[in-house]
């Protein structure tokens, strides 16, 4: 199974990955994490030029959308392994919400995975914006808000589960862990 977290900046996404992560081991399951920009060549390449001041140039905007979509392939053969449950921090469904144009985004991402399951967390962008360093291009208020418009319709393309990402985090877990159970056959009486 292929869960794939998704959000805005500074919604939390590594901490509950990592804690979803140790609850489904506790139940048994193999479980790998990946995140989305990679630590390989392109993924370094693409964290330095979030931090450019022309980041928010079109021609560099362009760039990013070429380069998230490039580290995304490489990292494609270990989205085969069927003996394990794949957790990923983002996806191509990050190119689709951040980048554009949206029809050259999909062209570029087609041959990106689908997810089994999509786990949305949606904040307020006021929040995100506190959370974050507002170092990298895309953590400003403005920006951040179409994103996460334009995630709220892009779930209903997937088997999705929003999950309201305001809450403190031990709430947040337990309710992650609450929308993934029935997917997994785990019984609700499990859920720690
Ligand atoms: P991320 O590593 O999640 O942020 P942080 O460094 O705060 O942990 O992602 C870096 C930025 O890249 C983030 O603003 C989201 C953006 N991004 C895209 O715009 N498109 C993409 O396809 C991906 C994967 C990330």
């Amino acid at each position: 199974m292929y869960i794939v977290f998704e959000g805005i900046d500074g919604a939390g996404k590594s901490t509950q990955i990592q804690n979803l992560k140790e609850w489904l081991e506790a139940n048994g399951f193999r479980v790998e994490t990946l995140v989305e920009p990679t630590d390989s060549e392109v993924g370094k390449l693409i964290r330095e030029i979030l931090r450019r001041p022309d980041a928010q140039t079109d021609h560099v905007q362009k760039v990013l959308a070429l380069l998230f979509a490039a580290d995304r392939m490489l990292i494609m053969d270990k989205l085969e392994d069927k003996s394990k449950i794949i957790i990923s921090d983002r996806s191509f469904i990050s190119s689709l919400a951040y980048q554009e144009p949206a029809e050259w985004v999909e062209v570029l991402n087609t041959y990106a995975k689908k997810p089994d399951l999509l786990i949305l967390l949606d904040l307020d962008v006021k929040k995100s914006v506190s959370r974050t360093s507002g170092e990298d291009t895309f953590e400003n208020e403005e920006f951040l808000t179409g994103v996460k418009e334009n995630y709220l319709k892009l779930a209903e393309n997937y088997t999705h589960e929003i999950i309201d990402a305001n809450n403190g985090p031990n709430k947040v877990s337990s309710d992650i862990k609450k929308a993934v159970a029935p997917y997994l056959g785990i019984c609700p009486d499990c859920i720690l």
